[in-house]
């Protein structure tokens, strides 16, 4: 029977680009749904962007742009990476689309109907400055178990330690560096609690040959009870106060779901969407609408995800779905941490991840990567290392040696020697051998199924030993010297190529364009799971090209390699002169706060700048500013200034030092300046070095 298949990945957040652990779902997913749509399922495979959230919105904030233009710059980069790793997801959308604003607000009434909301006031913490709650993230202060100072409002990086912001000592905003208050708000909040929610997840999670065993037992931590009755499942905070970039409550003037509300009905939308666009009526002949198929018991519904995110996924998530009346996931498949070259750290300034776009860059083939990452895949919650000596020692032994290697022992002599074609039939040796790779199709698929890519490769890898016996023990380079064997040579040959599709056809999910090309060389119709069960008999191929190049590990020294440090005139002015610290250090810089900032009668150039330097008394200031900033944008501001700079005296006044801008060296052709200000928790009179 032909299943029908809703399968997705974890939906990006839409502040940066894809890493390596992005990819590696994405690689796993997509041989999983390629594996099906093989089988003859329909698959609908959709993605999206999460673009809402606190930080999303800030960082548009600082690029000075909308975080709509801000989430469509991060989206129009997506499509390198996906089709450069021939991910094949039938439709990208956004979390900010508009299906999702009409699917998240209806979920909502319908878990409000159900009794499930409950709005209570709680504190947090307010930056005045900004006027905004601080997400956790947003404030900084001392950890309250060791002292570190600038840690986040939810753990300690230094001792390891979690808290509530509250308990920072000396808390700032990281925003503007201000002091935040306590402020009370309404939140909304979903009543996980509640004892239909904790009876419908406890049978959910639990139900026989549904989630991973290791998922399962993470989950009964989650809800148990500690001594002090602490844990178990808490009501779920859903609301944040504007300004926030996501969507508005209903009924709920100034309140949005919270990011990770949303997020996952962002899968609903990516489908109703491709819906709408006819995706499935054209691909299939689908003829019901998205709100019929969502809803059909036959439709199977998977995500695949990160071990971070499990709690959204199998607790929140088909709580969220089954009391708003909806279908549940059939499942949720959970895979571990992707690390590179022994689990270093994946960091980009330090150049040691491995970033997917240099990849490509380098022309280093995706199919390796698929590969790679499918050989140390299974059907457990495990991290996988990318390590780049084993990474060159399967490609090259494995995937080449011993897969694409049989392709080039045999196409040689088919082409010279038989004009392409192959052998009718060949003898009892070779029959044997392409029904032992024929009679291992339901252990290869049964274990595509499961996930477990690992085992299915080294099964395949271990046929195609076989095959490369064969080829030892018959010698067909030995044969070919050899008068009146012609018929012996075909048949081996035909044996060999023979072997060499059925292994594509167990191989196609994992490298797709690698079975294309093998299927313009055979001349076949596109490959499924049922050509195991024909032969090709006596057919003609094409000429053999070389299919896949070897890994050489000068590549991965490139990958590998620290970023080349930016050049030294970025602004395309030359560096002044060599100095000594001490030539540096006779420039006295300060912290300055601008205390007042005022235009200057007469002058279009200048802002007369009041600083206090922390000497008890202030200075008078004249800067070339005035182009590029309104006295109200500096007033209240930190800065730095040259505070040891003999006075001068000019037009308007005195001049008592000098505040520190950037700009290019040919200001007119390319204007600009901009003022430098110090880090939060920089004070007035403290010594810059
Ligand atoms: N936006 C949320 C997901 C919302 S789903 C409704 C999010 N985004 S994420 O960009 O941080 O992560 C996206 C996916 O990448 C998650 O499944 C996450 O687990 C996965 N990975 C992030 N880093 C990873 C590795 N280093 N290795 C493997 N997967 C990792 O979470
Ligand atoms: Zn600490």
């Amino acid at each position: 029977m032909t299943r029908q298949l809703f399968v997705t990945t974890a939906l990006p957040y839409a502040n940066g680009k894809f890493h390596i652990g992005h990819i590696m779902e994405y690689i796993q997913a997509d041989i999983w749904v390629r594996f099906q749509r093989m089988r003859g399922n329909q698959v609908h495979f959709v993605g999206a962007d999460d673009a809402h959230g606190a930080p999303i919105m800030i960082a548009a904030e600082k690029a000075g742009i909308t975080p709509q233009q801000f989430v469509a710059n991060i989206a129009a980069g997506r499509k390198e990476y996906l089709d450069g790793f021939h991910i094949s997801f039938d439709n990208w959308h956004s979390t900010d689309g508009a299906e999702n604003h009409v699917l998240a607000q209806n979920i909502y009434l319908a878990l409000r109907d159900a009794g499930l909301i409950e709005v209570r006031a709680i504190e947090q913490f307010f930056d005045p400055d900004k006027g905004m709650f601080l997400p956790d993230r947003f404030i900084k202060g001392e950890c309250p178990k060791c002292g570190a100072k600038d840690q986040y409002g939810d753990s300690c990086e230094s001792c390891g330690a979690v808290y509530a912001p509250t308990e920072l000592k000396s808390p700032y905003s990281a925003l503007s560096g201000a002091t935040p208050v306590l402020k009370t708000s309404d939140h909304y909040f979903f009543k996980l609690s509640d004892a239909r929610c904790f009876e419908f997840l406890q049978s959910w999670t639990q139900e026989s040959g549904r989630l991973q065993p290791e998922v399962v037992n993470k989950i009964k931590e989650w809800f148990t009870k500690d001594e002090e009755g602490n844990g178990g499942l808490g009501d779920w905070d859903i609301s944040r106060d504007a300004p926030y970039f996501g969507i508005e409550i209903p009924d709920a003037p100034g309140k949005y779901f919270y990011v990770w509300l949303d997020a996952p009905i962002g899968y609903l939308a990516s489908l109703k969407n491709w819906f709408d666009k006819g995706g499935p009526a054209a691909k299939y002949g689908e003829t019901r609408s998205f709100d019929e198929f969502i809803a059909d018991p036959a439709v199977e519904q998977y995500h695949f995800i990160g071990k971070d995110i499990t709690y959204f996924h199998t607790l929140f998530w088909p709580a969220m779905l089954q009391f708003s009346g909806r279908k549940t996931p059939t499942n949720v498949f959970v895979h571990g941490f992707m690390t590179v070259n022994n689990g270093e750290k994946m960091s980009k300034s330090r150049g040691t991840g491995l970033d997917p776009l240099k990849y490509l860059s380098l022309g280093m083939n995706p199919e390796w990567l698929r590969y790679y990452i499918a050989a140390k895949l299974n059907s457990h919650v495990e991290d996988v290392d990318f390590n780049r000596d084993d990474f060159t020692a399967r490609v090259n032994a494995d995937l080449i040696g011993k897969y694409v290697n049989i392709a080039s022992r045999a196409a040689g002599f088919i082409a010279k020697r038989f004009g392409g074609r192959l052998s009718a039939d060949v003898g009892v040796e070779g029959r044997v051998l392409l029904d032992t790779l024929r009679a291992h199709r339901d252990t290869v698929t049964g274990l595509y199924e499961a996930r477990e890519f690992g085992k299915v490769l080294r099964e395949i890898m271990a046929l195609a030993d076989r095959v490369n016996e064969y080829v030892d023990q018959n010698k067909p380079w030995e044969i070919a010297k050899q008068a009146g064997q012609d018929a012996v040579l075909q048949d081996v040959c035909t044996v060999c190529i023979e072997a060499f599709r059925l292994l594509t056809i167990y191989l196609k999910p994992v490298l797709p364009a690698l079975a294309a090309q093998v299927e313009a060389f055979l001349q076949v119709e596109p490959l499924d799971f049922h050509a195991t069960e024909r032969a090709l008999g006596a057919h003609a191929i094409g000429s053999y090209q070389h299919l896949m190049q070897r890994v050489d590990p000068k590549l991965l020294e490139e990958l590998f390699a620290a970023p080349e440090p930016e050049k030294l005139i970025p602004g395309g002015e030359e560096l002044a002169p060599e100095i000594k610290i001490d030539d540096f250090t006779k420039v006295d810089l300060r912290i300055a706060r601008i205390v007042k900032a005022e235009t200057v009668d007469g002058s279009t150039k200048l802002l007369r700048l009041t600083l206090d330097v922390g000497e008890g008394r202030t200075r008078n200031v004249f800067s070339g500013i005035a182009s590029a900033y309104k006295p109200e944008d500096l007033a209240g501001k930190l800065t730095v200034m040259v505070a040891n700079l003999a006075p001068r005296k000019m037009k308007f006044g005195i001049s008592e030092g000098m505040v520190l801008a950037a700009s290019h060296a040919d200001e007119k052709a390319n204007p600009g300046v901009f003022v430098l200000e110090p880090f939060p928790g920089a004070q007035p009179g403290m010594r810059v070095r």
